[in-house]
């Protein structure tokens, strides 16, 4: 991997002679034939590129010295075969975003906060130009008539790309990177998104093959929480997983990953979450697991939960435990009009056991704010017992939030299963009551 260090101020300083640097860009760029730069190792080509920016810079006497001409050969090689400027941002491990909102304003996460780079890219057409590379390296296309494109790029990373006329400023793009390290429990308590009870409690849950949805807002850690709960899955059970594009980081050995696949340029072709769902159940799992529920394969995954899959795992966008379940909810209904609302929520209600919502909090840090049992339904209430909350009690001085994990105690509806499975009076001391901490 290529270090990140003096890049961006090498970067800064070459801005200062911005002129010469692009012509020389230009110049160079056109001397290496694409084919060539492709067949080339990344080291023969930075050579290569180093000397036909001597020679340029000689023929024209433009004034760059050797530290600048080997950053600029950087600049023109990352240009050529990765993803342009940005790929020192890709290649540094603390960042977690990356997202291109113009060729001067490229934002990264790092540690659950927003940062502002100094990197750019020349214009529009620079930022247009990547997004192209990315579409046809996963042979879509990326224009007018189709300004649209999720696609992932050879790392496992999720990129989005909009452009005009959809996006009014210019083509956008944002990079969700892939994580390689897989984060478990222990690293969760660590970070502060869980206590150990929590992280205890959550552990059987997954083991006892509960019925479990991860709620939250985008980014807020749902797809690594989920990845963090397959962890505990038995090596003896038959995975299917269910995604757009694949994310989960399944460790056993008995995993079959689908992915769906959208419509082609006539509009043929197209296979849904929910064409997916419904093959999976045709294929003897033991768990499925849908990456993101989001329309009517809520209904079928439901159907799957109620029909033996149990251990079946998802994640949902919303603001709430309480506001997962009328979006299911509404997804299902989306999928069946003429079935009475009352039946809806009785199936909802049998099919889930556990919702964990997680957020990422004004101090960046991603936190489990609510853990909730589905415990039946009351009705036309589905009722939710509080197994864990996040209580916030101040701010710290350094910004970062004070508050602690409460737990409510109770007894889960789904208590017997856990003691089939052994766990019984493990989980049960997990989720002794928490007592507030004594204000000083
Ligand atoms: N508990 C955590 N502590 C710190 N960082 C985390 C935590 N969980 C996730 N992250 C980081 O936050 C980013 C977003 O995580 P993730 O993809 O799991 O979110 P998400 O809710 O699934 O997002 P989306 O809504 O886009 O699907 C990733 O870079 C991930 O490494
Ligand atoms: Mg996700």
């Amino acid at each position: 991997m290529r270090p990140f260090t003096a890049r961006p101020d090498v970067a800064a300083r070459l801005k200062t002679n911005i002129k010469a640097v692009e012509f020389i860009q230009d110049q160079v760029l056109t001397m290496v034939e694409p084919a060539l730069a492709v067949r080339l190792s990344p080291d023969m080509l930075r050579k290569r590129v180093e000397e036909l920016i001597a020679v340029v810079a000689a023929q024209h006497q433009l004034l760059i010295n050797q530290e600048e001409q080997r950053a600029l050969a950087e600049l023109i090689v990352d240009d050529m075969v990765g993803l342009g400027p940005i790929e020192p941002l890709l290649n540094d491990e603390t960042v977690s975003d990356v997202m291109i909102n113009g060729p001067s304003m490229v934002y990264v996460e790092r540690k659950g906060k927003l940062q502002l780079t100094p990197v750019h890219f020349r214009n529009d057409a620079h930022v247009m130009h990547v997004a192209q590379r990315i579409a046809s390296s996963v042979g879509r296309r990326i224009d007018e008539s189709s300004p649209m494109l999720d696609a992932r790029l050879p790392d496992g990373s999720r990129v989005n790309a909009i452009i005009p006329p959809l996006s009014l400023k210019g083509p956008c793009i944002s990079i969700r990177k892939f994580s390689r390290n897989v984060m478990n429990f222990w690293r969760f308590t660590e970070l502060g998104t869980v206590s150990r009870e929590m992280a205890r409690a959550l552990e059987i849950a997954a083991r006892c093959r509960l019925n479990v949805i991860v709620s939250g807002g985008t980014g807020s850690g749902k797809t690594t929480f989920l990845n963090a709960l397959s962890l505990m899955i038995d090596h003896g059970e038959r995975i299917v997983t269910i995604e757009d594009a694949a994310e989960l980081q399944m460790q056993q050995p008995h995993v079959i990953q689908l992915e769906t696949r959208p419509a082609n340029i006539e509009g043929k072709g197209e296979v849904t979450q929910r064409d997916l769902v419904r093959n999976a159940l045709r294929m003897r799992p033991d768990r499925i697991i849908l990456g993101e529920v989001r329309g009517v394969e809520a209904f079928d995954m439901m159907q799957a939960m109620n029909t033996g899959h149990n251990g079946s795992m998802s994640t949902i966008h919303s603001n709430s435990a309480r506001d997962a379940l009328a979006r299911i909810e509404n997804m299902i209904l989306m999928a069946n009009v003429n079935v009475p609302l009352q039946s809806i929520r009785m199936q909802i209600a049998s099919a889930l056991d556990l919702i964990i919502h997680t957020e990422r909090m004004r101090d960046g840090v991603r936190r489990v704010t609510e853990v909730v049992e589905v415990a039946g339904i009351e009705h036309e209430t589905i009722l939710l017992g509080s197994l864990f909350t996040y209580r916030y009690v101040g701010q710290n001085p350094d910004g970062s939030l004070n508050g602690y994990f409460k737990c409510e105690g109770g007894r889960p509806r789904f208590l017997p299963r856990v003691e089939y499975y052994g766990f019984g009076d493990e989980f049960l001391e997990a989720l002794t009551p928490t007592k507030p901490p004594e204000r000083k």
